[in-house]
């Protein structure tokens, strides 16, 4: 028989819902949240409002994509953390909801689990899919974490960030630039049009795996600083250098642990996850890294580098497989990172 796994993502902004068929997606909706955009950043109680209208149509719009029916589930998998606690609630208190109704099991879902895991979401049956053990570059708003991937279960984190996440230095030194918010995507567009190497921005001094980017943030804003003492529209003018030169750094940084880590753990296979993955340059850099080395790198299809319940879906498909009666009812929901 097979396995049929609804996903529900509400960790922050962007509510979603996705049907699998044996780790095949049949559909993967995502209902994003402008009412943010004029603030400059998420705003936790209207998130948590907005998934309140939104999951109701999601869920119905992703089964009907699908063209399976509630009584065809198997489980419903949820985001259980780490995010937004009021956002969090929502889908959680949903899937438990559907999960009752229907007498299926429910299976929470680490979030960061499931970026690791969206590798294994399928388009076909045929689709390759990474082997264990490898690597994985998690960057995302919240966390830049390098992870040694034993098993779908088994993940050890041998390097994280000290400060900010490097999503985090995207969209702040964006912000101070006067780009919207997320900044990201807007530096890495600007990126394209601007010399990488016009500006040289501080890099962290820190042993082991772990990374920084404190530093980098406040150089960053030294440079416009001493930049807008001499001319007003240094910003203005400058933009493209800025972002590109920003960008180059921060893939410098990313980089720098990539090949201890990779030597520490005598991987073959490297993947890269969460939103800043979507970056083009992080994309370039790794599949370089990788081709030079002689190693398989995995760049996700940009649809699941950003939040989005295919991934948290093929994690439940996965838990669902070791533990078939899922997960105690009563758990709540969490806000910081649990591995
Ligand atoms: O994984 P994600 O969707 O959720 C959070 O952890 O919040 O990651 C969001 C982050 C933001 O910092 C956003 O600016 C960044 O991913 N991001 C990008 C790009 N697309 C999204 N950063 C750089 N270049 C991009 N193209």
């Amino acid at each position: 028989m097979s396995i049929v796994i609804l996903g529900i993502e509400s960790s922050c902004d962007d509510t979603s819902a996705s049907v699998l068929v044996d780790g095949v997606v049949r559909s993967n909706v995502i209902a994003s949240q402008k009412v943010h955009e004029a603030y400059g950043g998420v705003v936790p109680e209207l998130a948590s409002r907005a998934h309140q209208q939104n999951i109701v149509p999601v869920v119905s719009e992703a089964l009907r994509q699908a063209g399976v029916e509630k009584k065809d589930l198997s489980a419903v998998a949820y985001t259980r953390g780490p995010g937004l606690l009021g956002s969090l609630l929502v889908g959680v208190s949903f899937a438990k909801g559907l999960a009752i109704g229907l007498d299926i099991p429910a299976i929470d879902v680490n979030h960061l689990h499931g970026h690791v895991l969206s590798h294994f979401v399928r388009e076909t049956p045929e689709q390759e899919v990474p082997e264990f053990p490898f690597l994985c570059l998690l960057v995302s708003g919240g966390n830049s974490q390098l992870i040694l991937v034993k098993s779908p279960a088994d993940m050890e984190i041998i390097g994280k960030t000290i400060d900010d996440a490097a999503g985090e230095a995207f969209d702040k030194c964006a912000k101070v630039m006067g780009l919207p918010y997320p900044g990201g995507p807007h530096i890495d567009r600007l990126a394209h049009e601007g010399n990488p190497k016009a500006f040289t921005f501080a890099k962290p001094h820190i042993g082991g795996l772990d990374y920084s980017f404190s530093g980098l943030k406040t150089s960053f804003l030294y440079t416009l600083r001493d930049g807008l003492k001499e001319d007003p529209d240094f910003i203005e003018t400058h933009k493209a250098d800025l972002a590109a030169s920003l960008q180059h750094t921060i893939i410098e940084i990313l980089l720098s642990k990539l090949a201890p880590a990779v030597e520490q753990t005598g991987v073959r296979q490297v993947a890269i996850g969460g939103g800043v993955s979507a970056n083009s340059g992080v994309r370039e850099a790794v599949a370089r890294f990788c081709e030079t080395r002689g190693l398989r790198a995995w760049i996700p299809p940009r649809a699941y580098t950003t939040d989005n319940a295919a991934m948290v879906a093929i994690a439940g498909h996965f838990n669902y497989l070791d533990n078939p009666r899922g997960s105690d009812l009563s758990l709540p929901p969490y806000a910081r990172v649990q591995v």
